[in-house]
């Protein structure tokens, strides 16, 4: 199957480095970074664009640029990498809509243009007989898509609840175990890099929004907007109310909830007791998807990290290429 891939940060990086290591069948005919581009029907060498970019800062032709691969390398499936923006989507969205115009299928780890146009994106792709998957946008390495969409097959979700920040929840445990303040706990997930020098994303719920928007739109096929969340983050929070609910054997979680019946779509701190599924810790994710008849079903993973969204990039590359044909 040929692949072309925009962005080789993290994400793009390990999906590489896997590619190069594991037999799994796939051939990179084309890869963008922001200052350059590459392309070779036959194939490009991996380890050669990963010494380059280290080495040099690029990947390639600095004459060529995304755009030059999305319209004009040869692939079966674009792999889109490049960073979030979650008010337009955009260059992402426009990378991904002339992918899907030219019949290719389109895998993202891309929050911005599935969370902002993921119905456009979505009859888009059922228009030229592809595929648009985004598995690796919500929760990480958790399969919580294939789930949704394949092994719970037949099933009504009654309503979805998760820890789905790993920076929030790093720094609740962080507070909670030592008794930090939200401050000191802040700094020592900077230090540990699993923050970013502007954590306002994470720390305030939006991250976690933008997933919640995105889970909700697949499972019920609805079209909310960021805006539609009710966000509170985890900023305010004191080591003293954390002290209150360990009194009572709870702690606090940054929770994610979706309950279409009752109108709920919210990002909060909530108290839960310490034995709940949804008590993680650390940068863990963790999502309870609530059935018909499956019941209750929690699942709990890394929810970031380069050969983790690697994984599921890989089993949505590995899902077209069993379903679609000409994709092998
Ligand atoms: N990191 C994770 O654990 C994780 C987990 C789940 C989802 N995600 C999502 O996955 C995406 C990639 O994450 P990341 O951590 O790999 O980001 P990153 O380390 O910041 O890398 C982004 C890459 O995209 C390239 N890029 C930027 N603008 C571009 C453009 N216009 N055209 C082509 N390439 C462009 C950058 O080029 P340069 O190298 O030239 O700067 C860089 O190589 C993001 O949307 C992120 O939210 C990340």
């Amino acid at each position: 199957m040929k692949i072309a891939i925009l962005g080789m940060g993290a994400v793009g990086r390990g999906l590489l480095e896997m590619a190069d290591q594991k037999d799994l069948g796939l051939v990179v005919t084309g890869i963008a970074d922001s200052k350059s581009a590459l392309m070779d029907k036959d194939g490009i060498h991996i380890d050669e664009v990963l010494e380059a970019k280290r080495v040099h800062g690029f990947c390639g032709d600095k004459s060529l640029s995304a755009v030059d691969i999305v319209n004009h390398a040869d692939y079966d499936v674009l792999v889109e990498v490049t960073p979030t923006n979650a008010t337009t989507g955009e260059p992402a969205l426009t990378f991904i809509r002339s992918a899907l115009e030219r019949g290719k299928h389109v895998v993202t780890s891309n929050k911005g243009p599935i969370a902002r146009k993921y119905s456009l994106l979505q009859s888009l792709a059922e228009k030229h007989g592809v595929s648009i998957r985004f598995e690796a946008t919500v929760c990480g390495a958790i399969p919580v898509m294939h789930t949704l969409t394949q092994g719970l097959a037949g099933n009504r979700v009654l309503a979805v609840f998760g820890v789905l920040n790993g920076t929030s929840n790093y720094i609740l445990t962080r507070m909670e175990a030592e008794g930090l303040t939200y401050e000191q706990a802040l700094l020592e997930a900077r230090e540990m890099g699993y923050a970013e020098a502007d954590p306002t994303y994470d720390v305030k719920g939006i991250d976690a929004a933008i997933k919640l928007v995105i889970l909700s739109n697949t499972i019920w096929g609805l079209d909310t907007v960021l805006e539609d969340v009710e966000i509170t983050g985890i900023d305010c929070l004191t080591t003293d109310a954390l002290r209150l609910a360990d009194d009572q054997n709870c702690t606090i979680r940054l929770i994610a909830q979706s309950i279409p019946s009752r109108g709920v779509l919210r990002v909060s701190p909530r108290i839960l007791p310490k034995a709940h599924p949804l008590v993680v810790e650390g940068t863990l994710n963790a999502v309870t998807i609530e059935t018909d008849m499956a019941g209750e079903i929690t699942m709990i993973g890394k929810g970031a990290g380069s050969v983790e969204t690697a994984s599921a990039i890989i089993g949505d590359l590995m899902f077209i290429r069993d379903h679609y044909a000409g994709c092998h």
